[in-house]
Order: structure tokens, then C-alpha cells, then sequence
């Protein structure tokens, strides 16, 4: 059993996989309840759909949109799509790799504090340059109002912490 996960792989596959769903809407319903996906759930998975866990792995590793561990407790995802390129997001991603000490896409530690993570369009493109901070979206982003927003995150998980 994963350590990391309080469930077993195979419970948490039952309590999602229901007849008749497609394998991305049990990974997203999985990863809604736990933040991501165990990688020691794609046997369970593989055998309740019967898919091969190559295939399994391969929808996993596709999309951008899965993880296969724990988010970092502050998360920036970053447009750098054509729109938000155009208003000025690759001097804003210098901007918050200084300001955080992190980088754009590099691997994080398990138990990370901050995660960068580039994005290709979050259908705000008339509103960009637009990011995403622990899954809520900001847009018309300018460095003072990001330093705003990612402060009180931070605050926030000082609090929980
Ligand atoms: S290009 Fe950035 S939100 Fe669409």
C-alpha cells in the first residue's frame, strides 16, 4: 500500500470507478478527493477498466493536469499562451521565480512549499496575463498585485501549518 495516501489503492479505486465511466473521469474524480494520483492506483485501475497499466500510465503522463504526488502547499500556474505572452507574462514569470527563490517546471520535493508551473491558456485571454494560485484564477496580473496574492497564500499556509 502506498504510505503516503490514508486508503487503500484498491478502496480508493471501488469508491470511484462506477460502471460505465471513462477512465479520465475516475482519475479526475480521484484526484478531486485526494489532490492527486497515487501512482499504486493504476493496477487497480488498469484491472476495474480493463485497460492495461500502460495504458493507464500513458492518459496519467499525458495531461498536464494530473499529478502523482502531493501538491505544493502554494501552487502558481502560470499562462504562457500566445494572449498572455502578448501582455507581458514571460517578464511576469521572471518576475515571480525571483520573488519566490523557485523555478518555472522544475521538479519539487514531496512536502514542497511552492511550485511553479506553466500553464497554456486558462480561457482568460482577454483578461490576461492570468494565473492560477491554489486553483483560483487571477487575472490582469501585474508583479505588485502577484506579490499581493501570493503573500496572503502564504500567510495562509503559515496559519495551517
Ligand atoms: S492565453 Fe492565457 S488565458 Fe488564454
Amino acid at each position: 500500500m502506498d504510505d503516503s495516501i490514508a486508503i487503500a489503492p484498491d478502496q480508493l479505486v471501488q469508491r470511484h470507478a462506477q460502471p460505465g465511466m471513462s477512465l479520465l473521469a475516475v482519475l479526475h474524480a480521484i484526484q478531486d478527493e485526494l489532490g492527486y494520483v497515487p501512482p499504486a492506483a493504476v493496477a487497480p485501475l488498469a484491472r476495474a477498466l480493463n485497460l492495461s497499466r500502460a495504458e493507464v500510465h500513458g492518459v496519467i503522463t499525458y495531461y498536464h493536469h494530473f499529478r502523482t504526488q502531493p501538491a505544493a502547499q502554494v501552487t502558481v500556474q502560470l499562462c504562457r499562451a500566445e494572449a498572455c505572452r502578448s501582455m507581458g507574462t514571460e517578464a511576469l514569470a521572471r518576475h515571480i521565480e525571483t520573488h519566490t527563490g523557485c523555478r518555472f517546471d522544475a521538479e519539487h520535493q514531496h512536502g514542497a512549499t511552492v511550485e511553479l508551473e506553466s500553464v497554456y491558456c486558462l480561457g482568460q485571454c482577454a483578461l490576461s496575463p492570468a494565473l492560477m494560485l491554489n486553483g483560483t484564477l487571477h487575472a490582469r496580473i501585474t508583479p505588485q498585485k502577484f506579490d499581493a496574492i501570493f503573500a496572503a497564500a502564504s500567510k495562509c499556509v503559515e496559519v495551517t501549518a
